[in-house]
């Protein structure tokens, strides 16, 4: 080969390797590595051309030498140049990983959710629909429609508070409030379930809070009698505490419901031999319920004639107190860290 054509034939490697060079960007720092081991570490591009370089001929090597020394120091500053970059990239981004999903995060569920969660599944799967409410209600939904008479003593069960009288403004003191709104949204067939909070004006104590829990149930259609509502809390029940658990009725009174009744479990924690926690009754009360008076349909135009319905409500710390046997209402809401730690992860 000619000195001309030796001496071409390296510049226009240099050429190529130097486009090569000034086009690269690393995508990430493995890609930067194998730039390095490419073109600049001993067994590299670079250094090959510089171990050819001993055999151009002398009249060639200023110019030659010249080049190869630029191509060198581009390339260990191209290298510099992108690892700063991912070295500051490193510094600004945390180690957060905002796509994880919500399951892999740390931190645990309260359990009056997880409660009300279990509560809600059951009943979807028989049908019913998840219904709210407004917290801040009036008389007419808490109390009127629910055929609680101004001057009847029933309006004593509830200690309400009260925002103002006219326009009269409460907070609700029972979800039984939703069971009127949905009755006035909808027509029959009606099937809802209602959980949300509800307010009293009780002083707070391990037994009593003015902030708590229920869950309301309303099934309006033809032929809803007591049979169907009594099948219905046994399926909850079962699915809840368990096959073998045992279900009473007894008689109560609601202004709402006729018949009325209040429903007992078989005590879970002592099996029913008696323990503290059922008083040494072998049972434990957990819901209200009963056939809806025909009074409370007319007021919310559903004519009582032809349609008939059952209603239940429960409270949801009740419930939780006997999953988790927590005997301290006031722990569900001041929120330790050490008490919420305790329950399921989410
Ligand atoms: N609202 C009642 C309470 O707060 C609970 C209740 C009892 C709801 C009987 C009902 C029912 O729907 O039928 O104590």
């Amino acid at each position: 080969m000619s000195v001309d054509q030796n001496k071409h034939k390296m510049k226009e490697k240099i050429a190529q390797i130097l486009g090569e060079i000034n086009s690269f960007k690393a995508e990430n720092k493995e890609a930067l590595e194998n730039f390095r081991v490419t073109y600049i570490s001993k067994k590299g591009v670079i250094p090959a051309l510089f171990a050819d370089f001993k055999q151009v001929e002398p009249e060639m090597r200023k110019e030659i030498g010249m080049q190869l020394n630029e191509l060198k120091n581009r390339a260990q500053e191209v290298f510099d140049e992108q690892m700063q970059q991912f070295e500051t990239q490193n510094e600004t981004t945390t180690d957060l990983d905002l796509s994880l999903p919500v399951d892999a995060m740390k931190g645990a569920r309260h359990p009056l959710s997880i409660v009300r969660e279990e509560i809600n599944n059951i009943f979807e799967r028989l049908g019913f629909v998840i219904s709210e409410g407004p917290e801040v209600e009036d008389d007419f939904h808490c109390f009127t429609a629910l055929n609680f008479p101004p001057d009847h003593p029933a309006r004593d069960m509830q200690d309400t508070f009260f925002i103002s009288k006219d326009p009269d403004v409460l907070l609700r003191t029972h979800t039984s409030s939703v069971q009127v709104r949905a009755m006035e949204q909808g027509e029959p067939p009606i099937r809802i379930i209602a959980p949300g909070r509800v307010f009293r004006n009780e002083a707070i104590s391990a037994r009593a809070h003015c902030i708590f829990h229920q869950i309301e149930g309303l099934y309006i259609d033809k032929d809803v009698s007591f049979a169907d509502l009594k099948q219905t809390l046994f399926h909850f029940v079962k699915e809840y505490f368990g096959e073998d658990t045992k279900v009473r009725f007894r008689p109560s009174y609601f202004p709402f419901t006729e018949t009325s009744a209040e429903m007992d479990i078989s005590c879970n924690i002592c099996g029913g031999k008696g323990c503290n926690i059922c008083k040494h009754t072998g049972w434990l009360e957990i819901l209200g319920c009963g056939i809806c008076d025909p009074n409370i349909l007319k007021a919310c135009n559903i004519d009582p004639e032809v349609y008939t319905g059952f209603a239940f409500g429960m409270g949801v710390e009740r419930i939780a107190m006997l999953k988790y046997q927590v005997n301290d209402l006031r722990l569900y809401f001041e929120n330790d860290v050490r008490f919420l730690q305790q329950f399921e992860k989410a």
